[in-house]
């Protein structure tokens, strides 16, 4: 199938690409490259500078390629950032995002896959928290994706839009040669390992007053290939069904921060320094996924998300690219 990566340059898009090949279906990246990079693209695959503000650049897209999918990496991610530009939030993970849904519809395109996230729960009652736990996002991030689900329903519903969800927990690791090259960074994982290559001078904590087993803020951190997966499940879905489908994505397992400094010292043999800090606002304190729609919806099946694997796959990858892509 043709489908349309939106944001295709970037960490996990780069990796859903691979997949996609692997499976035989035929994905075009639309990237303005902003957070994204060239290297990240097999150099068979066909990239489309541009952005998805821009209605005109995005219909010539759809002309050019005729997708009969697509999917959406293309949003800004990080939780803290969105706490101090909300504005730029809502303009690039909500506007952006309807523009684009107008445009394949328009072009009788209905099938779309969504990269959201556990950052929609906030701070759950219960855990591991399910699909139909209330939304009430505690940073403008959640918001935009919760913003976007309510907007996929109605299409959904009045416009014969057919998509899947995806709320991914934390999205770690590396595979196929890709991993995470954000700058700034901003992720636990990532900080972790680079002050572990001494590019960095310490890991500071945020906050170790929560109320959690020792204080530190848990996540669910789940492998980028498995997340890879899913999304070729969730085409498979869309081909399938006539239905839309919302689900989780996480290990089902909480890792504390503390417990992610220490399995990162144990995998690298370095005892790098880490610092206690303040707590970094907008943060929950724990979240866990159950992912028991996406294993009997879409047939999901982890295979390398332990904590384990995660950091050592990213090691591999910090290790021979500690600039990033720059390194190579
Ligand atoms: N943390 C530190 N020090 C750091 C960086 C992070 O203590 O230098 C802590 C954070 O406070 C948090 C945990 O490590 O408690 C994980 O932080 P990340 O920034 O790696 O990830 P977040 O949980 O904030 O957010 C990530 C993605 C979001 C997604 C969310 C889903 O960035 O896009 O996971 O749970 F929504």
């Amino acid at each position: 199938m043709k489908v349309l990566v939106i944001g295709g340059a970037g960490y996990i898009g780069s990796v859903v690409v691979r997949e996609l090949q692997r499976r035989g279906h035929e994905p075009v990246v639309y990237d303005n490259l902003r957070t994204g990079h060239r290297e990240a693209v097999p150099p068979e695959v066909p990239l489309v500078l541009g952005d998805l503000a821009d209605r005109d650049q995005l219909a010539t897209a759809f002309q050019r390629y005729a997708p009969e999918a697509v999917m959406h990496f293309a949003a800004f991610i990080e939780a803290g950032e969105s706490m101090r530009f909300p504005g730029r939030f809502f303009a690039n993970n909500v506007a952006s995002v309807i523009t684009l849904l107008n445009t394949m519809l328009d072009h009788d395109v209905t099938r779309f896959v969504f990269s959201s996230s556990a950052a929609v729960y906030g701070d759950p009652d219960s855990l591991p928290v399910t699909e139909t736990a209330f939304l009430r996002s505690t940073n403008p991030y959640g918001e935009t994706k919760a913003m976007v689900e309510t907007v996929l329903r109605w299409l959904g519903e009045l416009s014969g839009l057919r998509y899947v969800s995806l709320r991914y927990f934390n999205a770690a690791g590396a595979a196929d040669g890709v991993g995470e090259d954000h700058s700034p960074e901003t992720h636990l994982i990532p900080i972790v390992l680079q002050s572990a290559l001494g590019l960095r001078e310490a890991v500071t904590i945020y906050g170790d007053d929560y109320p959690t087993r020792d204080g530190t803020c848990i996540r669910d951190y789940v492998h980028v290939s498995d997340l890879a997966q899913a999304h070729a499940l969730a085409l498979d879905y869309l081909t399938a069904q006539e239905r839309s489908l919302v689900c989780n994505l996480g290990s089902e397992q909480g890792a504390s921060v503390r417990e992610v400094v220490e399995a990162a010292r144990r995998i690298t043999g370095i005892d790098f320094p880490v610092l206690m800090g303040p707590r970094r606002e907008g943060d929950p304190a724990s979240i866990i996924a159950s992912s028991q729609r996406a294993m009997e919806a879409l047939g999901w099946r982890r295979e390398h998300s332990s904590l384990e694997e995660i950091i050592a796959s990213a090691w591999e990858w910090h290790r021979t690219h500690p600039r990033g892509y720059a390194s190579s």
